[in-house]
């Protein structure tokens, strides 16, 4: 664990602001939940056989006999305040998070006990549209940054599928427990998956001839994983699949993925996330698909050398909500606000592929003010209906008129 002394302090104070800005481009509201969780809600979310419950946790029993635990990460304890809170309520939550972490490893270079993180969590959409956001989201956050690296993903599949794979995989390790070292056996034997976790040169050898889990997908997952892969070359993301990527915590379902800088070297990344579908179910909520990340900020500001951006001049004013016709203009949609965010207006699409009807809804329930309307007609015209939810008025409008409008519509 380490002090931040000045000047250092004032680059920290800079970089939370500018992390809180660009959530605020994408809707994202802030949430802050307690240092202190009880340990089980890690055990059970993150896996009692991840490397995180079981070496690396600073656990402890309370002078009341509770086993509590320092947060190692984020996602469960929004998971938790979600549910307990009656966030489900909604058509879909977006939060984001700045704060310390806590895991007990060997410190190293870019690895610290106390460390901080920047994340995301988005609640409410299953279609792969809400990966694709989130990972450009976080390619976004990069490119402010200036941190030069790309995003590795993969599908670890789902419930349906998983389990066949996992049956293959512990047939497999079997036939090799010989050269597998013995204090490996209990946590393999328990969970085949967290042999990809393990960082041992006698073990990488068996890793490399094992079965992948992109050959054991089932046709819902492979569908998810064409819809990402379309809608990350339509946003134009560097996004490289990784075939053996699979992430160190239970709860993730389909797509994984990191960010990878080559100035930090491949094996720490820079941050990582998600898509961990039935979290908020496990932990006895509603049936709620859930996609996020967590941007490791010890690692990003070395990734950049301790150089951060300044903020823009002004604040993001506008908050659009950009609605489509048909759910086939989703991808369109999620451009056309990609455009907004990147003159610093605040844009948000519902991912659901719900009718016009139900979004429209949805944004008067938000509160947002400026609704920009995508339909057949207007992409072919290239001009699009901006409504104001406070007059009522429409007018229709190009990309460039609806920013200068927008942009200089501040408070
Ligand atoms: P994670 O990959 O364990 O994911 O951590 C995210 C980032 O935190 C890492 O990429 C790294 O930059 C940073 N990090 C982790 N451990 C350390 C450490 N000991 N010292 C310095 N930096 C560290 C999660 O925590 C998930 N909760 C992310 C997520 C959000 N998935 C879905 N939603």
């Amino acid at each position: 664990m380490r002090d931040i002394l000045p000047p250092e302090g004032e680059l920290w104070r800079r970089m939370e602001n500018l992390l809180a800005l660009i959530a605020r481009l994408y809707g994202y509201q802030e949430i802050r939940t307690p240092i202190l969780e009880f340990a089980d809600l890690f055990k059970k979310g993150l896996g009692d056989t991840s490397d995180v419950v079981e070496k690396e946790m600073f656990e402890f029993i309370d002078k009341d006999g509770s086993d509590v635990a320092l947060r190692p990460e984020g996602t469960a304890p929004v998971v938790r305040a979600y549910i307990e809170h009656g966030m489900a309520s909604m058509p879909w939550v977006r939060l984001f998070y700045i704060g310390p972490m806590f895991r007990r490893e060997k410190p190293q270079k870019g690895r610290y006990r106390q460390f901080h993180q920047f994340g995301i969590e988005f609640f409410g959409v299953q279609s792969a549209a809400a990966d694709a956001e989130v990972m450009s989201m976080l390619d976004r956050v990069m490119k402010i940054f200036g941190v030069k690296g790309y995003l590795k993903y993969n599908n670890i599949g789902c419930k349906f599928c998983r389990p066949k794979y996992i049956d293959v995989l512990r047939e497999q390790i079997e036939g090799k427990l010989d050269v597998i070292p013995k204090e490996y056996h209990p946590k393999i034997r328990r969970n085949p998956m967290r042999i990809f976790d393990i960082k041992d040169e006698r073990v990488e050898p068996v890793i490399k001839d094992l079965p992948k889990i992109g050959d054991y997908l089932c046709d819902a997952c492979l569908s998810h994983a064409s819809e990402l892969r379309e809608l990350l070359d339509t946003l134009e993301i560097d996004a490289r699949l990784d075939e053996g990527l699979v992430r160190g915590f239970d709860y993730y379902t389909r797509t994984v993925f990191e960010y990878i800088s080559p100035d930090l070297g491949a094996k720490s990344a820079v941050a990582g996330g998600g898509r961990y579908d039935y979290l908020v179910s496990y932990y006895g909520g509603p049936d709620v698909p859930g996609v996020g990340f967590g941007i490791g900020l010890e690692r990003l500001l070395m990734a950049v050398q301790g150089r951060v951006p300044s903020l823009p001049v002004f604040e993001p004013v506008a908050e659009v909500m950009v609605v489509y016709t048909h759910s086939s203009l989703i991808p369109y949609a999620m451009e056309i606000a990609e455009q907004l965010r990147n003159q610093w207006i605040a844009a948000v699409v519902d991912l659901r592929g719900v009718s016009l009807k139900s979004q429209m809804k949805a944004a008067g329930k938000r509160g947002y003010e400026w609704v920009l309307i995508v339909g057949e007609d207007e992409l072919a015209a290239g001009k699009y209906k901006l409504r104001d939810m406070n007059s009522g008025e429409e007018r229709l409008l190009t990309p460039s008129e609806i920013i200068s409008l927008l942009a200089g519509k501040g408070e």
